[in-house]
C-alpha cells in the first residue's frame, strides 16, 4: 500500500493553517502533531532528568528515555541500543566521531582520511581540522560534471595509511545516493573505518546498518519529523566499547576517585560514555514519536513516494528552457532532493520570488561550496525537496512558480524587488 499524502497532511497544521508550499525538507522537516504531543505530555506528566535519582519520575524518566534508544536502533537494523548515542545534530556526530578516531589514536601523522567533493560542511569541516591536527592527509574523491563521486578513483586513493573513509549517504545538493555498500568493502579491504553522513538518507529510505557495513552512522532529528536540538550517532558497539570519550563530563562515568594525588576515572558503558551532560530528554521522547510515526506509513512508501515526486520535477523543471538542473538525470539515482538554477537570475533573488508566491525553497551554496564550485555555480542554486506530506500539486505549483519567475526575471540585472 502506498503513502496517502492528503491524509498525512491533516497532522501537520502548519501546511493547513499558513497554505505554504514546504519544499525545504533537506534541511528541516515539519512535526506532526502526534510528536507534538508525545513531548508536551511528557512534559506535562513525567519529565524529570535521567538517570541521576531513584525516586519515581526520574526512574520513569529514564525508561522513556532508554526505549528511545531502543526504538531509534530498531530503525536503522542497530544490533543494540548501545549503540545509538545522542547529540545534538548531524554535525555534532560527524564532530563527535572525527574527535573519537583522533583522541583515541585511530588519526596520527602520516596517515589518510578519505572525504569527497561533494560533501557539505558537516562531514567536511570535522575531517578537515582533526587531519590537520593530527598532521594526516585529506583525500576529496573528485565529483564529475553532474556532482557524482568517481568512486573509481576510490582504489588508487586508499592504501594502508588510510584510517577513515567518510561521506554523505545522500548528497544534499544533488539528491545523489552513494553506493555505501560497495564503499564500505573497499574501505574495510583496507583497514579503513567507515564514518557514514546519514542526515539526507535515514529520514528518506529503509537503512539497515549491518548491511550498509558502517562503523558510525550520524543522522538528525529534525530532519525526520522529529524536534530540533536530537541528533544520532550510531557507533558499532565491538569499537566504540574500546574507545575512551573526547567529551568526558557528568554523566559519562561509574566512579571518580582521588588515587594518591590523581584523579581516576572509570568510564561508563556506552551509550552514556558518550552523552556527555544531561542528554536531549523531551527531544528524545520527540524522535521517538516521529520513528513510529516514520514506521508505520512504511520507509519503503516514503521512498517510492518521493522517488514519484523527483521523478515529476525532473520532468517539469528540465522542461523550463531558463532552468539547468544539478545532478544525476536518472530520477532512481538521487533521493527528493532537486537543485537547479535559473539563467541569469541570483538565486536568493529566484527564492525571495519564489517565496512571495508562497514557496518556500532553500537557496545558496546549501553548506557545500566546493560542490557549487565544482558544478559551475558558484553563486549556488534553488533548492526544492520533498517528504511524505508534499503532494503532486506542490511540484505542479512549483513547476509553474519557477517558470513565471524565469520569464519575469531572468537575464534581467536587477532580481524583484525586496
Ligand atoms: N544541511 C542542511 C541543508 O542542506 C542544513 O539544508
Amino acid at each position: 500500500m502506498g503513502l496517502d499524502c492528503r491524509a498525512l497532511r491533516r497532522d501537520f497544521p502548519l501546511l493547513e493553517n499558513r497554505g505554504i508550499v514546504y519544499l525545504d525538507n533537506a534541511a528541516s522537516t515539519l512535526k506532526p502533531s502526534p510528536v507534538v504531543e508525545a513531548m508536551v505530555s511528557f512534559t506535562h506528566d513525567t519529565y524529570a532528568n535521567v538517570h541521576r535519582g531513584v525516586y519515581e519520575l526520574s526512574l520513569k524518566a529514564s525508561r522513556l528515555y532508554e526505549e528511545a534508544h531502543e526504538v531509534v536502533a530498531g530503525f536503522i537494523g542497530a544490533e543494540s541500543w548501545e549503540e545509538i548515542v545522542f547529540t545534538r545534530n548531524t554535525s555534532e556526530s560527524i564532530q563527535l566521531a572525527a574527535m573519537l578516531l583522533y583522541w583515541n589514536g585511530y588519526i596520527g601523522r602520516g596517515d589518510e582520511v578519505v572525504v569527497t567533493e561533494a560533501d557539505h560542511h558537516s562531514n567536511l569541516l570535522p575531517w578537515v581540522r582533526v587531519a590537520e591536527k593530527a598532521g594526516a592527509r585529506l583525500k576529496l574523491v573528485p565529483v564529475n560534471s553532474r556532482g557524482i563521486p568517481e568512486w573509481r578513483a576510490l582504489a588508487s586513493m586508499i592504501s594502508e595509511r588510510t584510517r577513515v573513509v567518510a561521506f554523505g549517504h545522500a548528497s544534499n545538493v544533488t539528491g545523489y545516493i552513494n553506493p555505501v555498500k560497495s564503499i564500505s568493502k573497499i574501505a574495510r579491504e583496507h583497514g579503513a573505518m567507515v564514518v557514514v553522513d546519514g542526515a539526507q538518507s535515514v529520514p528518506h529510505m529503509p537503512i539497515n546498518v549491518a548491511d550498509l557495513g558502517v562503523d558510525f552512522l550520524a543522522f538528525s532529528g529534525h530532519k525526520m519529523l522529529g524536534p530540533t536540538g536530537i541528533g544520532v550517532l550510531y557507533a558499532r558497539r565491538d569499537l566504540a566499547e574500546k574507545l575512551d570519550p573526547p567529551l568526558g563530563a557528568g554523566g559519562t562515568v561509574r566512579r571518580v576517585r582521588l588515587k594518591g594525588g590523581r584523579v581516576s576515572i572509570e568510564w561508563d558503558s556506552m551509550p552514556w560514555k558518550l552523552e556527555s551532560g544531561t542528554p536531549p530528554i523531551i527531544e528524545a521522547v520527540g524522535l521517538m514519536e516521529a520513528v513510529r510515526y516514520l514506521e508505520k506509513i512504511g520507509m519503503e512508501n516514503v521512498r517510492s513516494h518521493e522517488a514519484s515526486l523527483t521523478e515529476k520535477a525532473l520532468t517539469l523543471l528540465s522542461g523550463i528552457e531558463e532552468v539547468e538542473i544539478l545532478g544525476p538525470e536518472n530520477a532512481e539515482e538521487r533521493l527528493g532532493v532537486v537543485s537547479f538554477s535559473i539563467r541569469g537570475l541570483n538565486p536568493d533573488a529566484a527564492g525571495y520570488a519564489l517565496s512571495r508566491m508562497g514557496i518556500a525553497v532553500r537557496t545558496g551554496l546549501h553548506c557545500a561550496h566546493i560542490l557549487h564550485d565544482r558544478l559551475g555555480h558558484p553563486e549556488g542554486s534553488i533548492r526544492a525537496s520533498f517528504y511524505i506530506y508534499n503532494c503532486v500539486e506542490d511540484v505542479e505549483l512549483l513547476a509553474r512558480a519557477v517558470e513565471e519567475v524565469a520569464r519575469k526575471y531572468a537575464g534581467k540585472t536587477a532580481g524583484p524587488a525586496g
